[in-house]
């Protein structure tokens, strides 16, 4: 059974159709932000604050090393975690990787959990979230599957990536 994968930006809605889609599948759910959140005992937005994003980032590494070896797990990842190429690397070994896709005004209208999201904390929001998804694009147009989630339902959603998955 192979893992799969969700990617994509902060607010494309990886964690909440993560969750469905385990539910549908009888699979795990590993939200790696949460994962991480529970190893270390400190949230997002702590680890960021007093460690810094290369911690953080090697949370990441430790924590998909650990995934890589799973059967059957959907995991939401961080909208970054694949910004790490050995990262992908590991996870492809074993894992369907399905982007989730967003406008610039969808994911501002969805990203208000600032305790996981430290990089939009600050500054004015739709910049720093077109400045990046154009830095990230490349990162996430590698997925085997992409779906645009501006227009659909959650439930939609699931039954697409269902549906590839058969
Ligand atoms: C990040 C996305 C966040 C979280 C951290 C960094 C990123 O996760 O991992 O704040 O670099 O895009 P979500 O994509 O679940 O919001």
């Amino acid at each position: 059974m192979k893992n799969i994968v969700l990617v994509g930006f902060m607010g494309s809605g990886k964690s909440s159709i993560g969750h469905r889609l385990a539910r549908k599948l009888g699979y795990q759910f590993v939200d790696t932000d949460y994962a991480i959140e529970e190893v270390t005992g400190l949230t997002v937005e702590q680890i960021f604050a007093k460690h810094g994003i290369k911690r953080f980032r090697g949370e990441e590494v430790l924590l998909v090393s650990k995934l890589a070896d799973k059967e059957g797990v959907v995991i939401a990842t961080g909208g970054g975690l694949v910004l790490n190429s050995q990262n992908v690397e590991k996870l492809q070994q074993n894992g369907i990787f399905i982007c989730l896709q967003a406008s610039p005004e969808t994911i501002c209208k969805r990203v208000k959990n600032k305790r996981t999201r430290p990089l939009l904390a600050r500054g004015n929001l739709k910049e720093k979230v077109i400045k990046l998804l154009q830095e990230r694009k490349d990162a996430y147009d590698m997925a085997d599957l992409t779906i645009s989630t501006d227009h659909l339902e959650p439930d939609d959603i699931v039954k697409i990536i269902y549906k590839f998955l058969l």
